[in-house]
């Protein structure tokens, strides 16, 4: 499966170079920045256009020279997107909705590289996370994420147990859906003096992780609105007030990590 997903990969990219009007055979020569130029590619998707060729160099399909890019031997076998689709499909059929949304989102790369579509639009058809979500669920099997969320819950526990009686105050930062909470949470669930705070910048989220708080009958939970790019002081959460901060996923999202994480 993983091989074919690399084919199709590098399928989908060829074809969006065609769909941009780049020749795309074998010895055929491009400048990197004429593949800028026909996506008409925005400053902030110049690093993912960079990537999508990057992956064809690293499959032996592209030779880059310095801002100079020559199709191989190899681009000959690359095969047809929607046939490559039907064919891991028919091998793989709980592979079929990803794949339809990998579809989806790909056929959108035109509008999103030159700006005219937000990528969220794509992610997030009408405004709804419920194909995203799904995904996610159906790939977490096959992630690191339980790894890690396990690994953290433990040692939360662990640092509970050992803090000899004191309560442990948790802060999380950009806890969104939850992934890493509900797992923590409920590994601490029968442990006294442990306050654990859900924070997003997004409002949404926190009302759902309330609802879902409610739900579960956890009552150590509190809950915020915290922008980890802002003085947390300002937004209600005084300094050295908290024992353990976690983040999970989010930091990466900050403009400048250092400032994040200071
Ligand atoms: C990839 S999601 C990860 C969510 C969650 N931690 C998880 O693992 O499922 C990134 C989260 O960070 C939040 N986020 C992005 N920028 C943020 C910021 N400046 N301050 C706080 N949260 C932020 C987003 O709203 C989103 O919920």
């Amino acid at each position: 499966l993983t091989r074919s997903l690399d084919d199709l990969a590098a399928a989908h990219v060829c074809a969006l170079l065609r769909r941009a009007g780049l020749t795309v055979a074998p010895g055929a020569v491009v400048e990197r920045e004429a593949v800028h130029a026909a996506f008409s590619t925005v400053a902030a998707y110049r690093p993912l256009v960079d990537a999508l060729l990057g992956l064809l160099a690293d499959d032996g399909i592209l030779a880059a020279d310095a801002g100079l890019l020559r199709f191989e031997p190899a681009v000959a076998a690359v095969g047809d997107p929607a046939e490559l689709t039907a064919e891991i499909v028919r091998a793989h059929p709980d592979q079929a909705e990803d794949l339809a949304y990998l579809d989806h989102c790909v056929s959108h790369y035109p509008q999103v590289l030159s700006g005219a579509l937000a990528g969220t639009e794509v992610l997030l058809p009408d405004g709804s996370d419920e194909r995203q979500r799904a995904l996610i669920d159906r790939r977490l099997a096959f992630s690191d994420i339980p790894l890690y969320r396990g690994l953290i819950a433990r040692t939360v526990a662990r640092l509970s147990a050992e803090a000899g009686g004191r309560p442990l105050r948790i802060l999380e930062i950009g806890a969104g859906r939850g992934y890493l909470t509900w797992n923590v949470v409920e590994e601490l669930r029968d442990l006294p003096d442990v306050e654990y705070t859900f924070t997003d910048l997004g409002r949404s989220f926190v009302l759902d992780g309330q609802r879902e708080a409610r739900e579960r009958g956890l009552t150590n939970m509190r809950f915020g609105v915290l922008d980890i790019t802002r003085d947390p002081a300002p937004q209600g959460f005084p300094a050295a007030s908290f024992d353990l901060v976690l983040a999970f996923n989010v930091l990466h999202a900050t403009p400048d990590l250092r400032q994040a994480v200071r």
